[in-house]
């Protein structure tokens, strides 16, 4: 797909899809509780569609009408009343679907057979095996190389303190979910704090819960009740806008009901320290999700230093993030971030190949990317490698590169955002 340049500032207001991260929750939990779940502004994504269909399979009703995906209905039937599929369950591209249904399905009395494409399939799995089979469930990998396809065993599991190498909100939530059917309450703690939705939905659905800085502790078999759930805009999906707001020139764009949980909006502290402007508006919560408009207008940016707690609350962004450091005057490292090699892709080679190509000064670590900004940026050829962040990071690049790029597979981009170039084109 040819990817135009901008011609002017990128100037309007977008309402971006649903949060991805809550909207798979969302269908997860409401499946779990007793009575119906209704969800809006659900996003129907291609991952979040693979999680509808997983439950779907283990005999959860859930009501979606063609007219309108963004609202669904999942009829629970309680932490116990799912039904053995007949047949394997696939996640798709979804890391999200295939770890935390692990975690569910390590406490049913039957067997399942999990699967994905061929990116998930080379995603490590062994961080959820690991304490899976710690809590006494049976979880293996087909192929024996610590990936999908899974087949797990349901087994009587007992409660853990885990502490997580890795600070992942996909891991931290699988526990906590293989926890609700424990024989003892479960404890995980994360060397950084990972995005928190998991804790903060299963509270409003009833969970027995409690978070300390890094460290939540979950007791089992508690009774969940139905929710309404209102889904904020995904911060990651606003992330395109925000970082084409930073980078073309005198842009003005106000983004609406945006979610700004202090464990996704890394890249709003960053867009400050680089000089750039954000200004929220209409401050409100939902469900215990804060959600904001946020209006940013294009000022000079200058490099910055990425690492630590921050990268937790930003990882899904640095692709973004990459670009507007090449539109920086300086230096900006990124660092603490190898987790961007297991992503589905490895972004960190992925957007050096790219943004090189496009004429950036930047260079890949083993755990980030140094990029000195400033170096006017020309037309490439970009493969994507279907890689959905990625190929929204290029469209954003290509907005300010010399005639604009072209990119492989850009129909990735409905993994977690099929609007996303109709949007990008009312802003042009
Ligand atoms: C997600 C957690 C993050 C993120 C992913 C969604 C979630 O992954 O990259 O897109 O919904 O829990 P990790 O938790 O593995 O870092």
């Amino acid at each position: 797909m040819k990817l135009q340049q901008a011609e002017k500032p990128l100037e309007g207001e977008i309402t971006v899809p649903g949060d991805k991260s809550i909207s798979h929750r969302a269908v997860m939990f409401g499946s779990l509780a007793d009575g119906n779940t209704e969800i809006t502004h659900f996003l129907p994504g291609a991952d979040c569609l693979s999680t509808i269909d997983c439950f779907r399979k283990m005999g959860i009703r859930i009501d979606t009408a063609p007219d309108s995906p963004d609202h669904v209905i999942v009829h629970g039937k309680g932490l116990h009343g799912l039904n053995a599929p007949d047949s394997t369950l696939d996640c798709g591209n979804s890391g999200t679907t295939m770890r935390l249904i692990s975690g569910i399905l390590a406490g049913q009395d039957f067997p399942t057979e999990l699967t994905g494409d061929a990116s998930i399939c080379r995603r490590p799995m062994k961080r959820i095996m690991d304490p899976l089979h710690r809590m006494g469930a049976c979880i293996e990998s087909e192929n024996n190389n610590g990936c999908a396809p899974l087949m797990i065993v349901g087994h009587n599991l007992h409660g853990i303190h885990y502490d997580t190498p890795v600070a992942s909100a996909q891991v931290k939530s699988c526990i906590l979910l293989a926890g609700l059917y424990a024989d003892s309450p479960t404890v995980v703690t994360e060397p950084a704090l990972s995005r928190d939705h998991t804790e903060r939905m299963l509270k409003n659905f009833g969970a027995d819960l409690e978070t300390s800085g890094t460290t939540v502790t979950i007791r089992p078999d508690p009774h969940l009740e139905a929710a309404k759930i209102a889904v904020p805009g995904d911060i990651s999906s606003a992330a395109c806008f925000i970082a084409g707001a930073a980078v073309v020139p005198d842009s003005h764009v106000t983004l609406r009901h945006v979610g700004t949980n202090s464990t996704r909006d890394g890249i709003l502290r960053v867009l400050q320290d680089m000089g750039g402007s954000v200004t929220y508006r209409n401050l409100k919560a939902s469900g215990g999700e804060p959600y904001a408009d946020l209006e940013i207008r294009q000022l000079p940016l200058h490099g910055t230093v990425i690492g630590g707690d921050l990268i937790p609350t930003l990882i899904d962004e640095l692709p973004l993030i990459a670009v507007m450091a090449c539109a920086a005057e300086g230096e900006t490292v990124i660092r603490d971030a190898a987790e961007l090699r297991v992503k589905e892709s490895d972004r960190i080679d992925l957007m050096v190949e790219g943004l090189s190509a496009m004429g950036a000064d930047i260079t890949g670590t083993e755990d980030g990317m140094i990029i000195h900004g400033g170096k006017p940026l020309h037309s490439a050829m970009i493969d994507t490698r279907h890689d959905h962040r990625a190929a929204m990071a290029f469209a954003i690049a290509a907005l300010i590169a010399d005639g604009g790029a072209e990119i492989t597979d850009a129909d990735c981009v409905r993994i977690s955002y099929p609007g996303f170039f109709d949007d990008l084109a009312s802003l042009l």
